[in-house]
């Protein structure tokens, strides 16, 4: 039996309907708050604001759980592959063997780019930082393939450009890596699956010999998987809120690959490396840091702790942070930012501020480490994150637009000056 909520506001009774999802949560419908009473909600930074109802991902911040269209993050990670879990998020259901057959064909047969595009990616400057050149790559392709911005275009034309993305970013990220360090763009390889592929575009250097280890795959598809998809964080809620203006699904991507960029979201990998270098350069004292991290009058936060929504341990991290210690054994590195990063959670984990405000170490927080030990320069780590979230931004978009939602436009409480009279420049 639904509930509903009684607003006594004014003098006037208001009934808000409540609505209940699968895995009972529970919200009011305010929608028809403001005809009925003249007021808008205020919830900056949306803390305690659904904007949608979505059956794609479910986490529960205070169990520390995050779900895939039903499949535990922890299933997914272990038994499934990237490839399978974007089919998963974009179409709702694990493929049948002919369906991933066909979806990873289809994704292969999209590796390539443009020529002109990798002219423009050879002009960029080689220090530029690659999440803002990948925005602009991306929408970019709406030029070269102006099928994809057609406003309402059907199931099978948006299949063409979801997978015209998936085959792109790689070939794109890559290209932009290699660029970065100064050596040839290494070609796609059609007959790779899609993180063999990426890791030797990403790692193999043209005239030399090399050889893929499969350590490094399975630790790419992992991460990947375990960025997939995240429900309605910080870039997402970009990429519907621009999808919602029927914007095409690329440019909604670049929107979404800007947002990412932030160091407060996806910014975060990169930052939790320059964090754990920065401790290890002033001597390891980490509770110095720990100390800056509590100081309000410091603006040093703990990168790669805390998170809007899990209030426990994120899952995602648990994962990360078994496979770190794996990776890194495997490949034989011994790095000193792994035991910083170690202690600095353990330290943080026993300190009174961080469990008063339930601060626990997010994805970000091992990721970068494993980054790191692959090779990649920092300010790549996000690129990763971007190709992780893009099914899940894909998915998000496609569930907006077939949902029919109106256009994003919230309201607003104005606090500025009222009626003024114009006075003439010579006059002020
Ligand atoms: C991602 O939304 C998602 O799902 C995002 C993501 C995804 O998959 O898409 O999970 C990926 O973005 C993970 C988060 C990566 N960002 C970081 O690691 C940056 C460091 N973390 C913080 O900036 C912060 O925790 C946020 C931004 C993640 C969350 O911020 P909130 O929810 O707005 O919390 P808040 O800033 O209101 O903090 C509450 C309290 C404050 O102290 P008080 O004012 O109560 O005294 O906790 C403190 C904050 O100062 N706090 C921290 C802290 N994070 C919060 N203090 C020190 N170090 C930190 N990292």
């Amino acid at each position: 039996m639904s509930q509903e909520a009684e607003l006594i506001i004014e003098g006037k009774s208001i009934k808000l309907p409540s609505i209940e999802g699968t895995e009972h949560e529970k919200a009011l419908d305010i929608s028809a708050l403001r005809a009925q009473s003249g007021y808008v909600t205020l919830d900056i930074g949306y803390k305690n604001t659904g904007a949608t109802q979505s059956a794609i991902t479910f986490l529960d911040g205070e169990k520390g759980i995050l779900h895939y269209r039903g499949y535990s993050i922890e299933q997914l990670a272990e038994k499934s592959n990237f490839l399978e879990v974007a089919y998963l998020l974009i179409y709702g259901e694990l493929p049948t063997k002919a369906q991933y057959e066909e979806f990873n064909k289809s994704i292969t047969a999209e590796y390539q780019v443009p020529d002109a595009i990798k002219t423009i990616i050879k002009a960029i400057p080689k220090e530029a930082h690659p999440m803002g050149v990948l925005a602009g790559l991306i929408s970019m392709l709406t030029s070269y393939y102006p099928e994809t911005t057609v406003e309402n275009a059907s199931a099978d034309e948006v299949k063409k450009t979801i997978v015209k993305l998936l085959g792109k970013l790689p070939t794109l990220s890559a290209y932009l890596y290699k660029h970065s360090l100064g050596q040839e763009l290494v070609e796609p390889r059609a007959d790779l699956d899609y993180c063999s592929n990426f890791v030797n575009m990403m790692f193999s250097e043209k005239g030399k010999a090399y050889t893929i280890n499969p350590v490094v795959v399975d630790a790419m598809n992992k991460l990947l998987i375990l960025h997939a998809d995240h429900e309605q964080n910080c870039s997402t809620s970009t990429v519907r809120i621009v999808g919602s203006a029927h914007a095409s699904l690329p440019s909604s991507v670049s929107a979404g690959i800007s947002a990412l960029w932030g160091p407060l979201h996806g910014g975060a990998n990169q930052a939790v490396i320059e964090m754990l270098e920065d401790i290890k350069k002033d001597g390891g004292d980490t509770k110095k840091f720990l100390a800056k991290a509590k100081d309000k009058n410091d603006t040093f936060r703990l990168m790669g702790f805390g998170h809007r929504v899990y209030k426990n341990f994120d899952p995602r991290a648990k994962i990360i942070k078994k496979a770190c210690d794996e990776i890194l054994k495997a490949l034989g590195v011994n790095d000193p930012v792994l035991s910083i990063a170690k202690g600095l959670e353990e330290e943080a984990l026993a300190d009174q501020y961080f469990v008063d405000r339930k601060l626990y170490p997010n994805v970000d927080f091992y990721s970068g480490i494993i980054y790191k030990a692959l090779g990649l320069k920092a300010e790549f780590f996000t690129v990763l994150f971007a190709l992780g979230r893009l099914p899940g931004w894909t998915a998000q978009w496609k569930e907006m637009r077939e949902a029919n939602e109106p256009i994003g436009r919230p309201r607003q409480i104005y606090t500025g000056k009222v009626d003024r009279e114009y006075v003439e420049i010579s006059k002020r």
